[in-house]
């Protein structure tokens, strides 16, 4: 049995990834923080599991990794722990490179420290913001760097110190550069999930309005749970190379945005630019999606696309497994049901509290 080691294991891909490897029968451990709310809906699931060990600890702290790698002791480590947001990387810029850039060295240092050098394989969870303001479209493994946020200068350092560890000491350790991929349990402020569960509150009556930033930003969009199946293969690999994982399709933030209303049952047309720009209800003329300058960056990423051409054909990682409409229609079903719930419940609450006032239950 091959033991795994997953940082961010609390994450959208630590959660996929963990299904993933239990399910070819790995002994999967993972770190956790200590937080006031123990907050962990997404691997809720797995607790309990015989192959599953949580451990706490932190990529800033590397005295707590050097403890955990020691007593895991993987065949795998995949470090997927990081601040990953990046309108936040410009408020937080400093805590983001000390996770997204110094936390990579401490990864590799405390594997090193630990003897396991020659045996541990890693992988690093690199990204498509390392083009940034980008040089080439589509972008592939030979496009130039030019990272555009606090957090893609922190995950550049990531980039070349795993490259440099691989070249100075001969280790297994490879980056995998993902570009956007989402799914049903992606944070609730990145663009997609922000809009699938708005459109899901506002066709159920349970929001106004929604408020978004640059309409016309361009991203190469996949669906998570095909993505960690790409970080497997990638350290399954004979020999320790980078790969771009892509879908290979680009679209922009109003796309999705008119396809999830659509989803939803609702009918968007957009008019006007910039700021001004707004998405009404074809249906009733209801302004539903207006542009706020507080979604604005100070530099964004606007136009991502990759080529997935090198996965395809030397891990024979199948990038179009799941479909731009597809990924959008699962997420808004699962968001559609989940208010859907969160109705149900303050129906019930509200019933509860009548009966009560009324005696007619006690
Ligand atoms: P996510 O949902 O934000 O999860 C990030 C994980 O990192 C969480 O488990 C978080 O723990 C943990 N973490 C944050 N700071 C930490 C610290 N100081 N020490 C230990 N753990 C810490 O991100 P994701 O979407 O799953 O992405 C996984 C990785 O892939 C990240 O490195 C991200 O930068 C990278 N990436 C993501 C995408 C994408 O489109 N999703 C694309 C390219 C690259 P808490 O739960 O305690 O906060
Ligand atoms: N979050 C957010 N909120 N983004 C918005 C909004 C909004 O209201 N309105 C427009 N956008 C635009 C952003 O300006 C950006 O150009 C694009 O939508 C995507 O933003 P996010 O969904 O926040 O993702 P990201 O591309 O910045 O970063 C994600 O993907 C990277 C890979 O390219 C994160 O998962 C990173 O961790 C990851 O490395």
């Amino acid at each position: 049995m091959k033991t795994a080691l997953i940082t961010g294991i609390t994450g959208q891909d630590g959660s996929y990834l963990s299904e993933f490897l239990l399910g070819k029968g790995y002994d999967v451990h993972g770190t956790i923080r200590r937080s006031s709310v123990d907050y962990r809906e997404r691997i809720a699931h797995l607790e309990g599991h015989p192959h599953f060990h949580l451990h706490y600890a932190d990529l800033g702290d590397s005295m707590s990794l050097l403890q955990v790698v020691g007593k895991v002791r993987p065949d795998e480590i995949y470090n997927l722990a990081a601040q990953s947001h990046v309108q936040v990387s410009f408020d937080a810029p400093e805590f983001t490179a000390d996770v997204d850039a110094t936390g990579v060295l401490r990864i590799l240092e405390a594997v090193r420290q630990c003897g396991l050098a020659a045996t541990c394989r890693i992988y690093q969870a690199s990204t498509s913001e390392l083009y940034g303001k980008v040089e080439q479209v589509p972008q592939n493994e030979s496009t130039p760097f030019h990272p555009y946020s606090p957090y893609a200068v922190a995950k550049l350092y990531g980039y070349w110190i795993v490259k440099e560890y691989r070249e100075a000491y001969g280790m297994f350790c490879c980056s995998g550069i993902l570009f956007n991929h989402e799914s049903e349990r992606r944070g609730e402020t990145f663009v997609t999930r922000k809009i699938t569960l708005a459109a899901a509150r506002i066709a159920q009556g349970k929001q106004d309005k929604l408020y978004l930033g640059n309409l016309s930003s361009r991203r190469d969009w996949g669906y998570a749970k095909d993505y960690v199946e790409c970080m497997w293969l990638i350290l399954q690999n004979e020999r320790p190379e980078d790969f771009v994982i892509a879908t290979g399709e680009q679209h922009t933030v109003r796309e999705f945005c008119r396809l999830a209303f659509r989803y939803a049952g609702i009918e968007l047309r957009f008019e006007g630019e910039g700021v001004h720009e707004k998405g009404i209800d074809c249906a009733t003329g209801r302004v539903l999606v207006e542009v706020s300058e507080d979604f604005y960056r100070p530099t964004d990423v606007v136009n991502l696309w990759g080529d997935p051409t090198k996965a395809q054909r030397e891990l024979g990682w199948n990038p179009t497994k799941t479909s731009f409409e597809q990924l959008v229609r699962l997420m808004v079903d699962a968001d559609m049901a989940k208010v859907a719930v969160e109705r149900a419940g303050e129906e019930v609450r509200t019933n509860l509290a009548e009966y009560l006032e009324k005696g007619i239950v006690k």
